[in-house]
């Protein structure tokens, strides 16, 4: 079972996050981060940048989750331009030390192997920043992704482009395909962390967490984790049946444990 931290608002979690982000960049300087875009890792990425002067980054890398399809990596809303504007300027990481899917449709073949090669070859994710979509999915594994799913090609839900459309001009400019590390993919990380704020995301937190591990909710992956760790507003556990479980837990939890 996952550890759930229940939070008074996305500004502490992001602390919290940041917290341990920081004492694992300090036990390793080459350590590698699983970097997700959206909204909901906005306040770590804040509060890392404000702990960056007293971190030795030189050596950290970073993996982001996804990136769209068939999108210019110029665009403002490519994933890697987002990774750039909102994590590695902020933040001061080295550009070079930081990999996105590549999402260009003339090699968009062979993206999905060479991205789980870069992998790979870089040891692995030590700590993986996670959101939810509202229908449920992390990264980009829709409803249906199997749990053993490696980077690939998935066709986003209307749902997922409809939630995106906030981003864009219009909805229609959400592309239709994205290239996303596969469920299987983000099991291999050493600790996963999941975040999620407000009510919009209450339903898919508590089906990936309390209810049954399902392909059609692929948030429920997490349970098969041996260290992971979902940090949520009181909106967004509003749904979980065991909520004052994981207050007493974390409440008595000994002060050395970190998360
Ligand atoms: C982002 C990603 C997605 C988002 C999810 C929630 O890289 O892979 O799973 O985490 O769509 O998005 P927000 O945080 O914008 O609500």
């Amino acid at each position: 079972m996952a550890e759930v931290v229940i939070v008074g608002n996305a500004q502490a979690a992001g602390e919290l996050v940041a917290d341990a982000i920081a004492a694992l960049i300090t036990r390793k300087p080459d350590a590698v981060l699983g970097l997700a875009t959206g909204s909901t890792p906005l306040p770590v990425y804040q509060a890392l940048a404000q702990r960056a002067g007293g971190l030795e980054l030189a050596g950290v890398s970073g993996f982001a989750l996804d990136e769209y399809v068939g999108l210019a990596v110029s665009h403002p809303e490519s994933y890697r331009s987002v990774i750039t504007r909102e994590v590695v300027e902020p933040i001061g990481l080295d550009p070079h030390r930081i990999h996105v899917p590549d999402g260009r449709s003339e090699t968009i073949e062979s993206a999905g192997s060479d991205y789980e090669k870069a992998l790979v070859a870089a040891g692995g994710v030590d700590l993986q920043i996670l959101g939810v979509g509202t229908d449920g999915h992390i990264g980009f594994n829709e409803p249906g992704s199997s749990f053993a799913s490696l980077t690939r090609v998935k066709t986003l839900t209307e749902q997922t482009r409809r939630d995106n459309a906030r981003f864009f001009d219009s909805p229609d400019q959400v592309p239709m395909h994205c290239i996303t590390q596969g469920l299987g993919t983000i099991l291999r990380a050493r600790h996963l962390v999941l975040l999620a704020f407000g009510e919009g995301k209450a339903d898919a937190i508590a089906a990936s967490l309390e209810g049954p591990l399902a392909a059609m909710v692929p948030g429920s992956a997490i349970q098969l984790h041996p260290h992971a760790t979902v940090v949520v507003d009181e909106a967004a556990a509003s749904k979980l049946r065991l909520a004052d479980y994981y207050r007493y837990t974390y409440a008595n939890k000994p002060g050395w444990q970190g998360i």
